[in-house]
């Protein structure tokens, strides 16, 4: 077991934010900055075919500015290899991408899309970024990554920590656990690299940091929605302290 497990933070949300009002704030480059100075030791970002939260030119300026590796998700389309290819990223995870979803529900179906997937892993492959594909917790599913020529593979946790919040300690949850526990050991005995994500929170992600196959962990929407309330206060404060100081000094130069 690798000791130092990788966190990869996705900073999609912070673009979800920036997109409500459709200007520059909050920046999700500036959040990956931070988030590498808090010690991520990797940005994940989704660019989504109806680019609803990262925009092509956060994926311009993420390669660019950044310092630590850039993992690009990407549904496995002709229009997203091309800007993969372009940018070269250090790691390119293939999703399933529905347009009516509000995020991504569920593995790839790597058995059910081998034909359609050995196209985008050989060609993203070639350009030099680690590919993986983000499944189910299955063992065909690992096996089809393995006859792709995928050389990692990221789980899906989301069904684990739904089971998590009915019930933290329920059959199901329990279940869900195992379930990826089993997959990961397997995975690595078939020679893949492992990671994980989706859904994770505070409270789910240590028997899920503790599965010693995994090498990386990626976390998004609970990190920026918890970011909230970790920095409103700070937030609230100086802008209270900026409109009292403004007033402070325009009571002096009315006065004077
Ligand atoms: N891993 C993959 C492949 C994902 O698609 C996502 C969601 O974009 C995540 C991890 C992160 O999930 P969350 O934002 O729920 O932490």
């Amino acid at each position: 077991m690798n000791r130092h497990l990788r966190l990869g933070v996705n900073i999609d949300h912070v673009a979800t934010i920036r997109n409500a009002r459709g200007g520059l704030h909050p920046d999700p480059v500036r959040a990956a900055r931070m988030a590498a100075a808090a010690g991520a030791d990797g940005i994940t970002a989704h660019l989504r075919e109806d680019r609803r939260h990262i925009s092509d030119s956060d994926i311009e300026r993420l390669t660019a500015e950044l310092d630590i590796p850039l993992n690009l998700e990407m549904a496995a389309t002709d229009e997203m290899l091309e800007i993969a290819l372009r940018h070269r990223p250090h790691a390119a995870c293939l999703v399933p991408e529905r347009r009516e979803e509000r995020t991504t529900e569920g593995g790839l179906d790597a058995v059910g899309g081998h034909n359609h997937l050995q196209h985008y892993v050989i060609r993203l492959r070639e350009s030099g970024s680690r590919v993986s594909l983000f499944i189910e917790a299955d063992r065909p599913q690992l096996e089809a990554a393995v006859s792709l020529g995928a050389p990692v593979v990221e789980l899906h946790t989301g069904a684990y920590c739904e089971a998590f919040i009915e019930d933290p300690n329920g059959e199901r949850t329990k279940n869900c656990l195992r379930r990826l526990q089993e997959a990961a050991a397997e995975a690595e005995k078939l020679g893949l690299e492992v990671h994980a994500g989706h859904g994770l929170t505070f409270d789910t992600v240590g028997p899920v940091a503790a599965i010693p196959a995994l090498a990386e962990l990626n976390i998004g929407h609970f990190l920026v929605g918890e970011a909230i309330f970790g920095g409103l206060d700070s937030s609230i404060r100086r802008m209270r302290a900026l409109m009292d100081k403004a007033r402070a000094e325009a009571g002096g130069a009315r006065s004077a």
